[in-house]
């Protein structure tokens, strides 16, 4: 069955579905997107996805292409049409539009482009230990916007490039300060060499993760205190646990950092209990309401 995107309006195979060469999204990378995670038809943390939709686009001043609800009722069509019926996500991006190109705003009247794709994912992990991955360091290259989701990736795209080169899954980037901002497309915590979980404060140095947010309200269940502080490079090489969240890693342990073990190289204990909450909370948990 050939896949099926909304572009502006319309349900089309992917294949034919198409924005205009003007594009600001193309031109500029003038615009923002979100990816919704999808367990079993239902999306985990929608909310939390929509309403930082709504913050990226305001802090953009791109005005939103249809209301709310009416997203929500594409997302969902989207989804009915390539019969997602097991896990996979969504992805919705959101540009200024097609006009031609100039820096500058175009007028207000330009609409801006929707597009809403939907794909498989593998089914969600049930072995920790199996997920389990790694990571490299590398310097941020970003701008100092890092908490608007914009398609405007090109450093993040280098820095994963890096990570598969290094035969890794990700990059963890080191600010000027020799702080860890977090990774190319997820957030990083450590549990430090005193045992206190930490993931750096939000602010315009990282993306304000959906997943960090919802593992972040779930802590108080589990027991775990979390210290919202930055950390070294050198504070992540010591750390007793390492692990990444984003809506599609959830919670990924991570097992090496530049190729050395974290510890003894095992999923710690803290990174195995927050796995579970999270796999809970994917499943249906109170605080993912449907
Ligand atoms: N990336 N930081 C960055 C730079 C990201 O791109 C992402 C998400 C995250 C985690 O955010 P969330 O928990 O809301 O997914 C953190 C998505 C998955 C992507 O670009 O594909």
């Amino acid at each position: 069955m050939s896949r099926i995107a909304y572009v502006n309006g319309r349900y089309l195979p992917l294949a034919a579905a198409q924005v205009r060469v003007e594009d600001r999204g193309f031109q500029f990378g003038d615009g923002v997107y979100e990816v919704v995670h999808l367990h079993r038809g239902r999306f985990t943390d929608e909310d939390k996805h929509l309403n930082r939709l709504g913050r990226s686009l305001g802090e953009l001043r791109i005005p939103w292409p249809l209301s709310r609800a009416a997203l929500g009722g594409i997302i969902r069509e989207v989804v009915a049409r390539n019969r997602l019926h097991a896990n996979g996500l969504v992805y919705i991006q959101v540009t200024r539009g097609a006009a031609r190109r100039d820096h500058v705003f175009p007028a207000a009247t330009t609409r801006p482009t929707l597009v809403v794709t939907a794909r498989t994912l593998a089914p969600y992990p049930r072995d920790v230990d199996a997920w389990a991955t790694t990571i490299i360091t590398g310097p941020d290259q970003r701008w100092d916007r890092c908490d608007i989701k914009t398609v405007n990736l090109l450093p993040n795209v280098l820095a994963k490039q890096a990570a598969r080169e290094a035969g890794a899954f990700e990059t963890a980037m080191v600010d000027g300060d020799g702080m860890i901002t977090e990774c190319a497309s997820s957030n990083l915590w450590i549990v430090d060499e005193r045992g206190q979980l930490r993931t750096r404060p939000l602010g315009h140095e990282i993306l304000p993760g959906c997943t960090r947010a919802a593992l972040a309200e779930l802590l108080a269940g589990e027991r775990v205190t979390l210290s919202e502080t930055a950390f070294s490079l050198e504070e992540l090489r010591r750390a007793r646990e390492v692990f990444l969240t984003s809506a599609t890693s959830f919670v990924r342990p991570v097992i090496r950092v530049d190729g050395t073990p974290v510890e003894d190289g095992k999923v710690g204990p803290i990174t195995r209990r927050l796995f579970a909450a999270f796999a809970r909370h994917v499943q249906g948990g109170l605080s993912n309401a449907a």
